[in-house]
C-alpha cells in the first residue's frame, strides 16, 4: 500500500493588470526608492472589477490537475487557504469544486494567515496518509487588493493579488518529508482585519472608520517574521535528520526581501538557493508560496529528486515548514 504523499502537479495565476510603484506614487505619499529598499517590491498583480479570489484559484487548480494528470472527479479533498473569500460562506473551494467538477471531493477553506497554503499542504499529506483518499487539490489564493486601505500607504503597498495549487497524490515515492506548524495568538493584534464578523458586524460606523481594511504593526511583524522563518525552517529540518546544506531550493513566504535575505542569512542558505519573486507579485500571502513553488518548477529550478524546503508565517501569528522531495 501506498502510504507516502508527493506533489504530483503544480499550477498559478495572478490577474493580468500590473500596478506599479510609480503608479502608487500618483495614489498616495511614497516613492519607488522607498518600497524598493524597504520590501523589494516593484509591482504587484491587481484584479479587476467582476475578478474574484475563485477566479484564480480556478485557473491555478486547472494549470495543477493538468500537470499533475490528475482529472477533477480524481479529487477526494479541496482546501482552499485564503483569507479573502469570495464570501464568508459558503466556503470558496464549494465554488471551486462546482466549477471543477470535482464530483467525489470534500472541500473546505482554511484561515491560516499567510501560512494557510503550508499548512493545507500539512493536513491534506496527513488526510490522504491516515485513508481520507488517494488525490488532494491545495490551492492558496487571495484577492487582498480588496482588503487593502488603499489610501493607508504603510499597507497598500505591499500586497497583491493570485493564486497557487498543489496536487497531492499517494505515490510509492518519497514527496513531502516532514511538515512543522505552529501559533500564538498573543500576537493577533498585529495584523488584522477587524470589522465585518461577530464582534463587530458592518455598520456605518465601521466604514466610516474604514475598519474593514488590513491593519497591521509593520514593524512587530518584521521582528517576528525573522526570528520564526528561522525556527520553523530549522524544526522541519530536525525533524526529517536532513543537513540544511542539502537544500536545493528554499522558497520563502514572499512577504519583504529583507525577511527572506536575513532568513536565508541565519540558516545559512546562499542567495542562489533562495527563490524570490516578491519584486513582481508583492505580498500575496496564502498565495504567495505556491505561487513561488510553481514558478520556479516553471523555470526550471526545481529538477526531480531535488530537496525544497517551504517557510511560511502570517497573521494569527502562525508559521509552518515543509520539507519536500521533487
Ligand atoms: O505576510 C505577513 C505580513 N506582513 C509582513 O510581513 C510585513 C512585515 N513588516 C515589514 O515588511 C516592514 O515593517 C514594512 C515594510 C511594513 C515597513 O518597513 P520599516 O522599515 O519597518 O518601516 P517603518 O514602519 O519603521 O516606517 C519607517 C518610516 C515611517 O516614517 P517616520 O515615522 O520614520 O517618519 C513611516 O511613516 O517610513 C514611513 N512609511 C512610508 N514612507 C513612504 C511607511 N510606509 C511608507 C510608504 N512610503 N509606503
Amino acid at each position: 500500500m501506498n502510504t507516502k504523499v508527493k506533489i504530483l502537479g503544480t499550477g498559478s495565476s495572478a490577474p493580468d493588470q500590473v500596478i506599479t510603484n510609480f503608479d502608487l506614487e500618483k495614489m498616495v505619499d511614497t516613492t519607488d526608492e522607498w518600497i524598493t529598499t524597504r520590501t523589494g517590491i516593484k509591482e504587484r498583480r491587481i484584479a479587476k472589477e467582476g475578478e474574484s479570489t475563485s477566479t484564480f484559484a480556478l485557473l491555478a487548480a486547472q494549470r495543477a490537475l493538468r500537470v499533475a494528470r490528475v482529472s477533477p472527479e480524481e479529487l477526494d479533498l479541496i482546501i482552499v487557504a485564503t483569507v479573502t473569500p469570495d464570501m464568508l460562506f459558503p466556503a470558496t473551494a464549494c465554488l471551486l469544486q462546482r466549477e471543477l467538477k470535482a464530483s467525489q471531493a470534500a472541500s473546505f477553506d482554511l484561515e491560516a494567515g499567510c501560512t494557510g497554503f503550508v499548512y493545507g499542504l500539512s493536513l491534506a499529506e496527513k488526510y490522504l496518509r491516515g485513508g481520507g483518499g488517494e488525490r488532494a487539490l491545495v490551492v492558496g489564493a487571495e484577492t487582498l487588493s480588496k482588503i487593502v486601505d488603499w489610501q493607508d500607504r504603510s499597507t497598500c503597498v505591499l500586497f497583491g493579488d493570485g493564486a497557487g495549487a498543489a496536487v497531492l497524490g499517494l505515490s510509492e515515492e518519497e514527496g513531502i518529508i516532514a511538515t512543522y506548524l505552529g501559533s500564538d495568538g498573543g500576537g493577533a493584534h498585529l495584523l488584522e482585519l477587524p470589522a465585518g464578523c461577530s464582534r463587530m458586524p458592518a455598520s456605518p460606523d465601521t466604514i466610516n472608520g474604514r475598519l474593514h481594511y488590513i491593519k497591521m504593526n509593520g514593524n512587530e511583524v518584521f521582528k517576528f517574521a525573522v526570528k520564526i522563518m528561522e525556527e520553523a525552517s530549522r524544526e522541519v529540518i530536525k525533524k526529517s535528520g536532513i543537513a540544511m546544506d542539502e537544500i536545493d531550493l528554499f522558497i520563502p513566504h514572499q512577504a519583504n526581501i529583507r525577511i527572506i535575505n536575513s532568513a536565508a542569512k541565519r540558516l545559512g542558505i546562499p542567495e542562489e538557493r533562495v527563490f524570490v519573486n516578491v519584486h513582481k507579485y508583492g505580498n500575496t500571502s496564502s498565495a504567495s508560496v505556491p505561487l513561488a513553488l510553481d514558478e520556479a518548477y516553471q523555470d526550471g529550478r526545481i529538477k526531480s529528486g531535488d530537496l525544497i524546503l517551504l517557510v511560511g508565517f502570517g497573521a494569527g501569528l502562525t508559521w509552518g515548514s515543509a520539507l519536500i522531495r521533487w
